[in-house]
């Protein structure tokens, strides 16, 4: 497991979304676009409310603070996988690894906060109360970011700005909450293993404690992120949308010995129904489709039930040449 030292954030993009809607917008734009290219970057001003990011980094970390009997009553089920799991639960703990999570210290709550499905019932905990507030705001103020980057995305190729949100509307918005104990004597520390995202885009806040790696260039490199900052990445979605221009990137993350970690990832998912295939204004005879057509709620089927793999999930849809 070691990256490589190399310091990932001298290379890593800095966007600053400070006057996306002024005269600087067009630029701004553009540099987005020339980032998502890359796979991963991070933005400051970014619209969120800095001191709801605060509060909901403590809420999260106040629920995975409590006792497991209590948590274990939120134990992931149902088609969307959501609640908490730890690989404390599995039968066989020594496990390498369950999918999602390798070894026995490291545990997630996934939930879909956002559903466009007015039949969804969300089972976020009652403990700690701040939490199902909290995180609704968040995730209000998260997916407007997220649009705001898909818009840039969508006008970098050549469509209207709009584009790409409605090829995969209505859009759901789930976060994924990690909590990384610390490392001692006789608790392994865990970690979430390499994988590229499902989703179109994902917005990661970790500012506090690093652990989060990424693959660049076929080496693991380690970021270090700016406070208050998100990092930003591409789905395997929004590759295949995009027929091959924006690029997911495999990553992975680890917890430590100094101090525990909480990470909050939030993922901006196509509709169950959406079609998931190259946006056919982008295709022409130079530019043939590279990925085949997928139905989203099979590909998320599938991903749930074989866990991380690597970019594998967007690997299945390419057209082999
Ligand atoms: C994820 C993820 C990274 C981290 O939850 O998909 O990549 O830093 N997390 O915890
Ligand atoms: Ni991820």
């Amino acid at each position: 497991m070691t990256a490589d030292t190399m310091k990932l954030e001298d290379e890593l993009p800095v966007i600053d979304f400070a006057g996306i809607r002024g005269p600087e917008s067009k630029n701004i734009r553009e540099k987005i676009a020339k980032a998502c290219e890359w796979g991963f970057f991070q933005v400051i001003n970014h619209g969120i409310d800095a001191s709801l990011m605060e509060r909901v980094e403590e809420a999260y970390k106040e629920f995975f603070h409590l006792p497991v009997e209590e948590k274990q009553k939120y134990t992931t089920e149902g088609a969307d996988y959501e609640g908490w799991c730890s690989a404390k639960l599995e039968p066989n703990p020594d496990e390498e690894e369950n999918g999602f999570i390798n070894r026995k210290t490291c545990e997630f709550m996934y939930h879909v906060v956002l559903s466009a499905d007015p039949n969804h019932t969300r089972r976020v905990p009652k403990y700690p109360t701040a939490l199902r507030p909290t995180v609704l705001e968040y995730m209000k103020q998260v997916k407007e970011a997220e649009e705001n980057v898909l818009a840039a995305m969508s006008e970098a190729l050549g469509l209207e700005a709009g584009s790409l949100r409605k090829c995969v509307a209505p859009a759901d918005v789930s976060i994924r909450g990690n909590f990384y104990p610390l490392q001692t004597a006789d608790n392994i520390v865990g970690s979430v293993p390499g994988h590229s995202d499902m989703s179109m885009i994902t917005f990661l806040q970790a500012d506090k404690v690093p652990g989060l790696e990424i693959k660049k260039d076929d080496r693991w490199v380690r970021v270090k992120p700016l406070p208050k900052a998100f990092i930003v990445n591409m789905g395997d979605c929004i590759e295949v949308l995009s027929n091959g221009r924006f690029r997911s990137v495999e990553h992975r993350a680890y917890g430590n010995d100094t101090q525990e970690r909480v990470s909050l990832a939030s993922f901006y998912v196509p509709s169950k129904a959406a079609t998931i295939g190259p946006v056919e204004e982008i295709l022409d005879e130079l530019h043939p489709p590279r990925f085949r057509y997928a139905n989203y709620g099979d590909l998320l089927k599938t991903f749930f039930k074989k866990g991380a793999d690597g970019k594998g999930y967007v690997e299945a849809l390419h057209i082999k040449t």
